[in-house]
């Protein structure tokens, strides 16, 4: 028997001719039990079932690899920058605790009967470098429920997130509340404010976790809301929820929000004080420069003077800039020279003026406009 099976074999095998045709009836043959496999639906897909230890290893070993091939080795920014943390964190907060659960905080049980489950992180990113760390948040695993980050163009925003991740082991319930914001309030309000409509709707706890109650926001890359116009505010919620303006962590805080929860959101920010500048007078040169492009422009590049728009009293969907944090300003400078923010009827306003600045430019206008001190609507 077995002689005549090596027979058969070296017969098939002698001639490549002989040898292609059997290979390709082998192929045939095995796709066609794959197939008679999935039709007859005999694999128990129930995630209940569970894997068996060597397919679960197997799995494992393939995720690592793919993402070790696949994760980019430079450039990184700084990950131990606090403002990419805490932006970082009060995103995790929103966006991955019912999943992943957070120190002092279980992961959820319906997310825990997946499968794969999701895994703790603080016991889990110590496996992975920075780059691999991006991979994963960027563009998620396929078939385990991992989401990749929602918007394309946003790699500053995946990078805060990472940044957090490389804090998280270690990190207590208490210390992980105060980073992700859980405890910041908007202002207590009396009775009386509530029901002229002036307090702070109870929504407004969820974005004070990023945009600050009655202080400043924690991150220097996230915006001062307050005293900005109530139509700006609205406008620029509108277009995050359509998508129009491209950010991953304001379309998630966006969501769940309907067309009154965004009007009132609009009206308190817009009916807080103004904040005092978010930094000190830049050097002189500094300010000479992104002062006379605020004033002046730049005619020869036809660049028009910054404070035709950006000033009080200028029209009720345009924000103003004075005294929001420089590395916000500079970061939202580069995002529309991208053209990322083309798509809004606000953003194609601005994005021309953003292609024609340089790097200098906007070292200037942003130092320029940080230390100004915001003016409020009605002096104008
Ligand atoms: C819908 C559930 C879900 C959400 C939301 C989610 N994840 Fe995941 N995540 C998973 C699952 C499931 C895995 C396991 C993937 C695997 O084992 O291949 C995973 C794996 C990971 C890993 C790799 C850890 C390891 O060692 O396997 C990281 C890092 C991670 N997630 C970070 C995040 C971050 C950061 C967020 C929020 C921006 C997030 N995840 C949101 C389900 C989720
Ligand atoms: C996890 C942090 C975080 C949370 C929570 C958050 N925001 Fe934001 N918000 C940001 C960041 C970062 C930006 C800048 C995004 C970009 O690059 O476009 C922003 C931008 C905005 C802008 C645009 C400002 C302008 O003039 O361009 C508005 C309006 C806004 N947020 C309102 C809200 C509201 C309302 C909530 C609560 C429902 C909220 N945000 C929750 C971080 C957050
Ligand atoms: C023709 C009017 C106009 C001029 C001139 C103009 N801008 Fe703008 N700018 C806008 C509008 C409208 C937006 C809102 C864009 C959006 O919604 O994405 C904006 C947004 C911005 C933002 C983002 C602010 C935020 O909170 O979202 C910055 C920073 C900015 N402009 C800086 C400048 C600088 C610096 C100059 C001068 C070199 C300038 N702008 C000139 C209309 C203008």
């Amino acid at each position: 028997m077995a002689r005549r099976l090596r027979h058969a074999l070296l017969w098939l095998l002698t001639s490549w001719r002989r040898a292609a045709v059997a290979l390709a009836g082998l192929a045939v043959l095995v796709l066609g039990g794959v197939v008679l496999f999935a039709w007859l639906g005999i694999y128990n897909i129930a995630a209940s079932a569970g894997h068996l230890a060597i397919v679960d290893h197997f799995l494992r070993f393939g995720m690592i690899n793919s993402v070790r091939t696949h994760a980019p080795d430079s450039p990184f920014p700084p990950l131990d920058d606090p403002a990419l943390i805490a932006l970082g964190a009060a995103h995790f907060e929103a966006g991955c605790t019912f999943c992943h659960g957070a120190p002092g905080r279980p992961v959820s049980p319906a997310a825990g009967a997946a499968l794969p489950p999701p895994p703790d992180l603080a016991d889990n990113v110590d496996h992975w470098n920075d780059g691999e760390l991006f991979w994963i948040v960027r563009h998620g695993v396929k078939y385990t429920g991992m989401p990749a980050w929602p918007v394309a163009g946003r790699d500053d925003e995946v990078w805060a997130v990472v940044a957090f991740l490389r804090r998280l082991p270690g990190l207590g319930a208490e210390g992980y509340r105060r980073l992700a914001g859980g405890e910041v309030q908007p202002d207590d309000a009396s009775a009386a404010e509530i029901a002229q409509g002036q307090a702070p709707p109870d929504l407004a706890r969820a974005c004070a976790r990023c945009h600050g109650g009655k202080g400043p926001p924690a991150s220097e890359l996230v915006p001062r809301l307050h005293g900005q116009p109530e139509q700006r505010l609205l406008g620029a919620m509108h277009d995050y929820a359509a998508g129009r303006r491209r950010s991953g962590i304001m379309q998630l805080a966006v969501n769940d929000l309907d067309e009154p929860a965004m009007g009132r959101l609009a009206r308190y920010y817009a009916s807080l004080p103004p904040l005092p500048p978010a930094s000190a007078s830049p050097p002189a040169g500094v300010i000479a420069h992104g002062e006379a492009l605020a004033r002046q422009g730049d005619v020869a590049r036809d660049i028009p003077p910054c404070l035709s728009c950006h000033r009080p009293g200028s029209r009720p969907d345009y924000p103003r800039l004075a005294g929001q944090p420089e590395r916000y300003l500079a970061g939202q400078l580069r995002i529309l020279r991208h053209g990322l923010n083309g798509a809004s009827p606000t953003g194609a306003i601005m994005t021309p003026v953003a292609k024609r600045l340089d790097d200098k430019d906007i070292a200037a206008v942003s130092a320029y406009f940080s230390s100004r001190p915001p003016e409020p609507e009605a002096a104008r």
